[in-house]
């Protein structure tokens, strides 16, 4: 399997970095994008360093970089997750803007009928952004925010960290028990 990661510049990259960190594990090929604020809130909020992390991928490029190959639809890949994606990347996608690395992918991914599931990290929300969503969404996007349940009683933030990260594997197809699934120790 082949999977587009963009970590864009909302709160919450700590989520895209473990992500990328569980399918590395998984022997999925990663191509990964930050753009410019994601890699400041990389080394600021999560203090990880993007260099440090870009090492583990198939490939990485710059956001800048329009004429890498993930800019293309003839690029064979699977899936794109934009996790934690900005409201500002979003209403880009949303309104078939594609000026920059990321964008463009995901734009590419939509008209390709590739799966896209873009993580939406901000709050409280504007109608702007929850329109953008709802348009989204009704194209096929799948519109994840990070909200981690608290079902699995989670101890650590660690923990509210796989349960997003589990999900969203979950939604990608690959097996996971990252986190504790709803009463899965039942019987059923
Ligand atoms: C410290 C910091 C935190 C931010 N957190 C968010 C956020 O949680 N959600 C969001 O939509 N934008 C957030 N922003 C604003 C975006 O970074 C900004 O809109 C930027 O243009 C997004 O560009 P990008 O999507 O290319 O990364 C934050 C900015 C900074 C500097």
């Amino acid at each position: 399997m082949r999977v587009i990661l963009a970590i864009t510049g909302a709160s919450g990259v700590i989520y895209g970095a473990k992500l990328l960190e569980a399918l590395e594990e998984k022997g999925i090929e990663v191509f990964l994008v930050v753009s410019e604020i994601g890699k400041r809130l990389l080394r600021e909020e999560a203090h990880i360093d993007y260099e440090q992390i870009e090492t583990k991928t198939e490939k990485s490029y710059e956001n800048s970089d329009l004429f890498a190959p993930i800019a293309s639809g003839s690029f064979r890949f699977d899936s794109m997750v934009i996790l934690p994606c900005s409201i500002s990347t979003l209403a880009k996608i949303a309104n078939g803007i594609a000026d920059d690395l990321i964008t463009r992918a995901a734009l590419v991914t939509m008209k390709e009928k590739r799966k896209l599931i873009v993580a939406p990290r901000e709050m409280p929300l504007d109608a702007i952004a929850l329109t953008n969503m709802a348009l989204l969404a009704r194209l096929g996007v799948i519109v994840c925010p990070p909200a981690p349940a608290f079902y699995g009683k989670p101890e650590k933030i660690e923990d509210l960290i796989n349960f997003v990260v589990g999900r969203v594997m979950d939604l990608l197809g690959v097996e996971n028990d990252l986190y504790k699934r709803y009463r899965n120790e039942e019987k059923i």
